[in-house]
């Protein structure tokens, strides 16, 4: 078949660009709560009489506005690209797609309204009230159409497996909202649980635990091994490998949940299984980090040149750190020394600051200037500056929160020879304040490469002519390029 007379194909962008510019908006939304929040906790009376600012009606703001705002919007922005891509075709029902954009910011620019007023279920990362959580399951199902549909339209054969892993990050937040969400509401603005104590306990950490395994891994996993062999020109090291990576993962995240609840009234053998699930873990979350990274092999000069490739880089070995460090922490014994501490908010940083947060820098650095028909970021240098500025930001913060977390276990454990306790509770905090320093300290620096990132993008797209959704490319030659990338 000649060039000329080839089919073309036409992808839908500006669903996807939409995202993309809200998932840097959020980021920087997100982060700047979380600045506040690590200043309030070194200055508790900052915001004295404000109830609508005070540290608790803004943590999970801050935890609903970089998960679910920015990670969400990272999400759903590169799943509409890359499905496309990889299947060669438009997005399926592409008022359906608008339309998730829209609902997912309302729910966004709900949360910002309702969670400062107080107005809360209680359940961590599951906060919001019941109107919202049915309008949550509407646009998550509407996005299931979407991308299952694109998919089911492919024009290539085969399935890439990053789809894969964006596909089983759909389906499980639609299992797990829907389960953990079930409520009996009593006003327009509370509704309590169906579940009873202990129950609601398993349930609750049961949907945190796969909302971390789903949410902020399966769903960056799609993102990596689509944008990492993009970036570096090279396919994926082993794509054996990653099917091998796609089942282990899912098969045993599902059974971890328990490890968050050690020590508790939910029964023992429940506990022990989370824990033996999630040293399983270990093994394929190496087994993917290892497989990110090997795919640079042959390319590894590129570290030098590109900052695009270090970010990268740097979110695989971030992820491969906090996958080693989290089986570590769900050992019973070490969890009594790390839980309720300043080590867990460690981990959760190194994972959502080090890997999901650098992954998404790194694929929008990739995409967004493709959205807008450029060759590149309006500027290369500032990326480079991003890079230093969140890499030195993430060390400070979670370096801080490793020794500041282990000091406060083992004061509080400590006992004196005829069994009271060494230190009291009020010692072991003001231990911790030069710690909390330390997290502002890398807490600025890392937003302020949010906010270089935030001014690259402006600039890029500002009076940028969007690339025309009609892209057309041959057929041929686009399926003979995905199943190379593949
Ligand atoms: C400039 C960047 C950030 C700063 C300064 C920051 C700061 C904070 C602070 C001070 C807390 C409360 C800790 C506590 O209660 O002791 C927190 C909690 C949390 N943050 Fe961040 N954060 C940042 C970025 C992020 C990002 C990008 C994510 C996710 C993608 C994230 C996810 C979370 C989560 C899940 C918690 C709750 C942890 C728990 O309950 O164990 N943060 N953050
Ligand atoms: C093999 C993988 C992992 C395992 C087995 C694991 C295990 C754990 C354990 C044992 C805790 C402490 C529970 C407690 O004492 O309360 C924890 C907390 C947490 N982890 Fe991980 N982790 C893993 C990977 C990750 C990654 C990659 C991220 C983020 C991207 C992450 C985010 C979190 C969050 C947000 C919490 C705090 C939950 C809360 O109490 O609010 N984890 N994890």
């Amino acid at each position: 078949m000649s060039p000329s007379t080839a089919p073309t194909l036409s992808y839908d962008y500006k669903v996807v660009r939409q995202f993309s510019i809200m998932a840097v908006v959020w980021a920087v939304v997100g982060m700047l709560v979380g600045v506040l929040l690590a200043t309030q906790l070194i200055w508790p009376d900052l915001t004295y009489g404000i109830p609508w600012l005070s540290y608790a009606r803004l943590r999970p703001l801050h935890t609903n506005a970089v998960i679910f705002a920015f990670g969400g919007s990272a999400l759903f922005g590169t799943s509409y690209y890359v499905v496309q891509r990889t299947c060669a075709t438009s997005l399926f029902l592409p008022r359906l797609a608008s339309f998730t954009f829209w609902g997912w910011q309302f729910v966004i620019v709900s949360a910002v309204a309702t969670l400062p007023l107080g107005i809360t279920s209680g359940k961590e990362y599951a906060e919001l009230e019941w109107p919202i959580d049915l309008l949550i399951a509407v646009v998550w199902i509407s996005y299931a159409v979407v991308f299952f549909g694109t998919i089911a339209r492919r024009r290539v054969q085969h399935i890439y497996v990053a789809n894969w892993f964006y596909g089983a990050f759909i389906l499980t937040i639609a299992l797990l909202h829907v389960v953990n969400s079930l409520e009996i509401p009593v006003s327009l603005t509370k509704s309590y649980s169906i579940y009873p104590g202990a129950i609601d306990a398993m349930v609750q950490w049961w949907y945190g635990h796969n909302a971390v395994g789903f949410f902020l891994t399966a769903g960056f996993l799609g993102m990596m091994y689509y944008f990492v062999p993009k970036q570096a020109e090279r396919p994926v090291y082993s794509y054996r490998l990653s099917v091998v990576h796609f089942w282990a993962l899912i098969g045993i995240y599902m059974w971890a949940g328990p490890h968050h609840l050690h020590y508790t009234a939910v029964p023992d053998w429940a506990q022990t299984l989370g824990m033996v699930f999630s040293i399983m873990l270990w093994a394929p979350s190496w087994g993917g980090m290892i497989n990110g990274i090997m795919t640079l092999s042959g390319a590894w000069e590129k570290l030098r040149t590109d900052p695009i490739i270090r970010f990268m880089i740097v979110a695989m070995s971030f992820y491969g750190m906090s996958t080693f460090e989290g089986p570590m922490m769900a050992i019973k014994a070490v969890n009594a020394l790390s839980h309720d501490t300043d080590w867990t908010i460690g981990h959760v940083h190194s994972g959502a600051l080090g890997w999901v947060a650098m992954i998404t820098f790194g694929s929008l650095y990739h995409l967004i200037p493709r959205l807008y028909g450029k060759k590149r970021m309006h500027s290369v240098a500032a990326i480079n500056v991003h890079f230093w500025l969140a890499t030195i930001g993430v060390v400070f913060y979670i370096s801080s929160m490793w020794i500041a977390g282990v000091m406060q276990g083992l004061m509080w454990r400590a006992v004196n020879n005829d069994g009271t306790l060494t230190y009291t509770f009020i010692e072991a905090l003001k231990a911790t304040y030069p710690y909390y320093f330390g997290r502002l300290i890398g807490g600025v620096i890392y937003f302020a490469g949010a906010v270089l990132m935030a001014w690259n993008v402006w600039k890029t797209v500002a009076g940028a002519q969007p690339v025309s959704d009609a892209v057309l490319e041959p057929v041929s030659a686009h399926a003979a390029h995905s199943a190379r990338t593949a």
